[in-house]
């Protein structure tokens, strides 16, 4: 049976200097899914992902977090966010401690865990983001890769049901790019749910579960990243190109090289076996 653990209804956001960023948007997220957001630079994703965990309120409409429309006082907030984890877009505006482990272990020691259970999830986190050597280096020096890696750091170290990530891997080497997203499908398996926004549609459409294309604040389409990516008109109405994979699937298909009645493949080795021996 599906759950929904997070809601968005009819939410409005203006910033003060009067830019709409959202529109009216409504939608249902499903727990433990693995779900992309894309869309335009200035479409309104990062704008989204801020109210899901009440950094920004919305003008009009609400937000819901397991069937409880979130309240913005201090201590729903502080709840709030130890169940819904957020890795920024920028990783400068997250960062504020001087060394690397005082960053990661802020926010396990305010959630008033121990000093040994603060220190164990610190090392898991550094380890998994492959960090560790830098431990005692001041963050300021760190170069943006390593800050993108040490802000993923600091959410993993909360161990959030909800984690959020605002373009995880834009700024990364590829090595680590496909070391993060196998590291999401990991913390899907445990059961969370992931959230992330990328401009990377390869990825988004091999890696996802349920894609939301967002549109000058508004939700322009949303499915299963089969269906989402062979949707020619919504992918030009939103600037978005066609993964790799459905583009040679398509052609190989046309020219009777692959074998019929098979869905698109989501993976380079689904297609490779698909093709027909001539
Ligand atoms: N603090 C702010 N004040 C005023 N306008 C803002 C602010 N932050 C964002 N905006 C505007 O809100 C709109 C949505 O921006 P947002 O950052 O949510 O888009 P995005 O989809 O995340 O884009 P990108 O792909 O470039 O990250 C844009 O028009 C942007 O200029
Ligand atoms: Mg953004």
């Amino acid at each position: 049976m599906t759950e929904i653990i997070m809601e968005a209804r009819d939410v409005v956001h203006q910033y003060p200097d009067g830019t709409r960023a959202l529109n009216n948007i409504t939608l249902s997220l499903e727990k433990g899914k693995k779900i992309a957001f894309l869309g335009p630079n200035g479409a309104g994703k990062s704008t989204l992902f801020l109210h899901f965990n009440g950094i920004l309120k919305p003008a009009r409409g609400k937000i819901i977090f397991r069937g409880r429309e979130i309240r913005y006082d201090h201590s729903s907030l502080t709840e709030l966010r130890k169940n819904v984890g957020i890795v920024f877009q920028d990783p400068e505006i997250q960062l504020f401690s001087a060394s690397v482990y005082q960053e990661i272990s802020f926010g396990p020691l305010n959630m008033g865990l121990s000093r040994e259970e603060v220190r164990r999830r610190v090392d898991r986190a550094m380890e998994i983001t492959g960090v560790t050597g830098l431990k005692n280096k001041a963050t300021h020096y760190l170069s943006y890769g390593q800050k993108k890696r040490v802000s993923i750091a600091d959410i993993l170290a909360m161990n959030p049901q909800v984690i959020i990530f605002d373009e995880p891997t834009s700024g990364l080497d590829p090595k680590l790019t496909g070391q993060i997203m196998e590291l999401f499908d990991g913390f899907s398996r445990e059961g969370k749910t992931v959230i992330l926004s990328t401009h990377d549609v390869n990825a988004a459409y091999s890696w996802a579960d349920h894609v939301i294309v967002i549109k000058d604040g508004s939700v322009a389409g949303e499915g299963e990243p089969e269906d989402i990516f062979q949707d020619d008109g919504l992918l030009a109405a939103a600037d978005l190109d066609k993964p790799w994979l459905v583009d040679v699937y398509r052609q190989l298909r046309s020219r009777g090289l692959v074998a019929e009645g098979c869905g698109v493949p989501r993976t380079r080795e689904k297609l490779f076996g698909l093709i027909r021996n001539i």
